[in-house]
């Protein structure tokens, strides 16, 4: 009964809703856990591209998801999903957890506020009201879906928020509640028993995909807090996030792109500028999937991935965008920081001051459709062999091994190692 969890091993857009399109080829659902509509899971079908916001991108593959009570739920935003979802691959079942706890009008106008009282310490946030959706959740002030749809609580608690908001932001909370109570209604075919899906299709045999949001140095716990998400973003979250427990968890498949990027502010060991920076990030088209922000560009970073390969229990390594690395003549990768013993450093200042020691290597040429043409139909041996070069160095200093290498934007565009 295989639960394969896919997680993000960087700062988030490691490719993951390409990759676990790939494996949950065979699945049966796919499930979303953690982080909200600040996600921006993207699956190239054809000649078209599709962000999917809400909804687990490896949906196009078991054409089933289910969003669990782990998930800020944007309820405008999910139905945008299953409407161009269904446009482009037919009818699709979709479970959500009435736990789910609801991102209103009031936490999107907070989350804009609080950012702009922090002023130049601003995270950068994707605007999308997550941070203050968690505030309100872990607050024991939090709107779920079935509150919504229950009825009940929910005027008493947008009464708590007037007390609390009114004068902050300008959104009345009874019209927060209001717009929220009128999509509600549009996706109430859609709440169902999340944990209970999950558990009779794996005690049926059959595949279930986690699909991580973020990445895991944006965890609250364990990333580069402040600048980090709401949510947890490590395999663990897998289970907590839609209600499962741990032995429903086989394995754990973690996403690491060829070189590293991060969006919104904070620190980042390995970030280059320039030129190196600009051409990949014009070959990458490195811009946020929700905010459309020019992403930061870094080499690899390897103590940072072995970090990340510890706290998420790592089986297996799915490398992404070996072709957009591709080109450079020479490319680095950053083996160890200079005097640092812990694995990570715990403060931005501290991490400010590291010094990545690099090794250079070379690059390799261009990947275009000839060569992943051949590289589909004859496996990794056809790769050039300073990218193998490139691939088994990270394993041997990762330890880990990586099975998959994403070699262009398609579901399909992967070689088995
Ligand atoms: P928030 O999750 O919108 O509160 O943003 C907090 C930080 O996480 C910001 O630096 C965002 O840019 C980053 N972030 C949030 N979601 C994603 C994502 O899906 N990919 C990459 N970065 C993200």
């Amino acid at each position: 009964m295989p639960g394969i969890v896919v997680v993000g091993l960087q700062w988030g857009d490691e490719g993951k809703g390409k990759a676990s399109a790939y494996l949950a080829k065979g699945a049966s659902l796919a499930v979303r856990f953690n982080g909200g509509a600040n996600a921006g899971h993207t699956v190239t079908l054809g000649s078209m591209s599709l962000s999917l916001h809400m909804l687990p991108a490896a949906t196009v593959s078991t054409r089933a998801a289910a969003i669990g009570p782990g998930v800020y739920l944007d309820l405008e935003e999910m139905l945008k999903d299953v409407r161009r979802l269904e446009e482009a691959v037919g009818k699709i079942e979709v479970i959500v957890s009435p736990r789910a706890h609801l991102v209103t009008p009031l936490q999107l106008a907070l989350d804009a506020k609080i950012e702009e009282v922090r002023g130049g310490a601003s995270i950068g946030t994707t605007r999308r009201g997550i941070g203050p959706t968690a505030l309100h959740k872990y607050g024991r002030l939090g709107l779920r879906l079935c509150d919504v749809l229950e009825g009940g609580e929910a005027e008493a608690l947008a009464e708590i928020w007037r007390r609390l908001w009114g004068g902050v932001v300008s959104v009345k909370s009874e019209e927060a509640l209001k717009s929220v109570k009128r999509l509600a209604e549009e996706v109430r075919w859609m709440v169902g028993d999340v944990p209970s899906a999950i558990m009779s299709r794996l005690s049926a045999g059959e595949t279930v995909i986690f699909e991580g949001a973020q990445g895991t140095m944006l965890d609250i716990d364990h990333g580069t807090y402040p600048y980090v998400t709401s949510s947890h973003t490590t395999s663990a979250a897998a289970a907590i996030g839609s209600g499962v427990g741990l032995k429903a968890i086989d394995s754990v498949v973690g996403i690491a792109k060829a070189y590293t990027t991060r969006v919104g502010a904070g620190p980042f060991p390995t970030e280059i500028a320039g030129p190196i920076a600009d051409a990949i990030r014009r070959r990458g088209g490195e811009y946020g999937a929700t905010t459309g922000r020019p992403r930061r560009i870094g080499w690899l970073d390897i103590p940072q991935l072995r970090y990340a390969c510890m706290l998420n229990s790592v089986d297996q390594i799915f490398l992404t965008r070996l072709d957009t690395l591709a080109t450079q003549e020479r490319v680095e990768i950053c083996v160890k920081y200079e005097g640092v013993k812990e694995p990570f450093p715990d403060t931005v200042e501290a991490l400010k001051r590291v010094k990545p020691v690099y090794l250079e290597m070379e690059g390799w040429p261009e990947i275009g459709e000839a060569e992943r043409e051949k590289l589909r139909r004859e496996g990794y041996g056809a790769l050039h062999r300073a990218a193998r070069r490139y691939v088994e160095k990270i394993e041997e200093e990762l330890g880990s091994v990586i099975k998959y290498i994403g070699i262009g934007p398609r579901i399909e565009d992967v070689i088995m190692k």
